[in-house]
């Protein structure tokens, strides 16, 4: 039923990744540059909107993300049988390495949601994200290459 359906949950699994780590890329690499202009205040105001509005949009693209991720998991995986095997090995690390990244996003949803959002945490947590979803897409391509 699921290996049917498998290209359409590979499109969502790849349209939510592109939203998701262009999302963190255009954070890190443009917004994090307007620092000198707006200045301190200007820049929590800044991330504040940003936060604002990833909160109502991120949690449901992070949701399908991982809804289709573990969807296909379990074809390309057969269940966990693939674990022994050098793809079910990149794979696995694959997985590790997103769910490290759920983690960091669920405690920034929570400390934003608390107020406890500074601007300092703000970009390095970004970075710390960015950096794990190199090495995610880097793996979701080597594990077929390197297999
Ligand atoms: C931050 C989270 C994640 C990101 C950014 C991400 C990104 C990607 C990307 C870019 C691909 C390549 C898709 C393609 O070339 O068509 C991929 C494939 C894949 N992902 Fe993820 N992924 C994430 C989380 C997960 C999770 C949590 C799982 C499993 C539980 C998963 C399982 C897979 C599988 C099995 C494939 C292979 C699909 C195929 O080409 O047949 N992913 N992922």
């Amino acid at each position: 039923m699921l290996a049917q359906w498998y290209g359409w949950i590979q499109l969502v699994h790849l349209a939510c990744a592109i939203v998701f780590v262009g999302a963190v890329t255009f954070e890190v690499l443009i917004i994090e540059s307007f620092h000198a202009e707006l200045g301190a205040q200007g820049m929590a105001r800044l991330e504040q909107l940003v936060v604002r509005r990833a909160r109502r949009i991120m949690p449901i693209v992070v949701a399908l993300l991982f809804i289709s991720g573990g969807m296909l998991f379990e074809v390309r995986c057969d269940g966990f049988a693939c674990l022994g095997s050098r793809f079910g090995m990149l794979l696995g690390l694959k997985v590790l390495l997103a769910l490290g990244v759920l983690g960091v996003f669920m405690s920034t949803m929570w400390a934003s949601l608390r107020g406890r959002m500074d601007p300092c945490r703000f970009r390095y947590t970004h970075r710390i994200v960015l950096a794990l979803m190199v090495g995610i897409v880097f793996l979701a391509k080597a594990m077929f290459l390197l297999a």
